[in-house]
């Protein structure tokens, strides 16, 4: 059983708060009857139609964009009892990250039970895009900007090239803004790219990630990708 506000949000036909909205406007109907009463619960097989819309309730997998704020690791389980990514999504299913973000990175994430999908964005050759902004210790030079977009060694291994853009630079605070885009995911990528040039990360946000940004969530806000999005990112990562 679940409430039908969140089987519609969950089934990626809008936010949560839009589907009360949608409920209490009389816009929805369960198994033919329209239902206004927002604590009402649907079981497997109920028949729920949205402004005439019928949704596909076999669709087997949750998917979730959340804006991670800082303080909580990206694992299902923390052996240190710290509070988790998972811990921040209100589901029974058992989703889990694609990909990392540092304990006091912020940012996209997504969360999912779909195994298939994870696996293609976190392939090593994914080439799907994802853009950082990064505040580091230091003003930045050009020419160091530079060696960023054409890749600097990691691992003995030179990073894929880059897109790298100076937002700003303080210099009363000897501090710049850098946003970065790659499409590869090596541990602490970011912070060690900068590092190896000498720079600090003092803060740093996963901005963008493939056809996805952050619009409308405040840190610690999540919202579920909509059939569409979900569609999107496997036509990005099947390329
Ligand atoms: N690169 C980093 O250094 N940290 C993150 O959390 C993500 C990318």
């Amino acid at each position: 059983m679940e409430r039908l506000q969140k089987k519609i949000a969950n089934l990626g036909y809008c936010s949560r708060r839009k589907a009360e909205e949608l409920i209490s406007s009389g816009k929805v109907e369960v198994n033919g009857e329209v239902v206004r009463k927002l604590g009402t619960t649907v079981k497997p097989g109920d028949v729920i139609t949205v402004e005439g819309n019928i949704l596909d309730t076999s669709r087997e997998f949750e998917y979730y964009l959340l804006n991670k704020p800082k303080g909580v690791v990206t694992t299902t389980n923390d052996e240190k009892g710290r509070k988790t990514v998972i811990d921040l999504i209100n589901t029974n299913t058992r989703i889990y990250p694609v990909g990392r973000l540092d304990y006091d990175t912020t940012g996209i994430l997504i969360l999912t039970n779909d195994g298939e999908l994870a696996n293609l964005l976190m392939r090593p050759d994914s080439l799907v895009d994802k853009t950082y902004i990064a505040k580091i210790e230091g003003v930045i030079t050009i020419g160091n900007i530079q060696k960023l977009r054409k890749g600097v060694i990691i691992d003995g291994i030179k990073t894929k090239e880059a897109k790298v853009k100076l937002r700003s630079v303080d210099k009363k605070k000897n501090t710049s803004i850098v946003e970065i885009t790659i499409h590869e995911g090596k541990n602490h990528q970011i912070k060690r790219m900068f590092e190896v040039l000498g720079y600090k990360v003092i803060k740093l946000r996963r901005e963008k990630y493939a056809n996805l940004d952050l619009k409308g969530l405040m840190p610690g806000e999540y919202r579920s990708l909509s059939i569409k999005e979900v569609k999107v990112l496997y036509s990005l990562c099947k390329k």
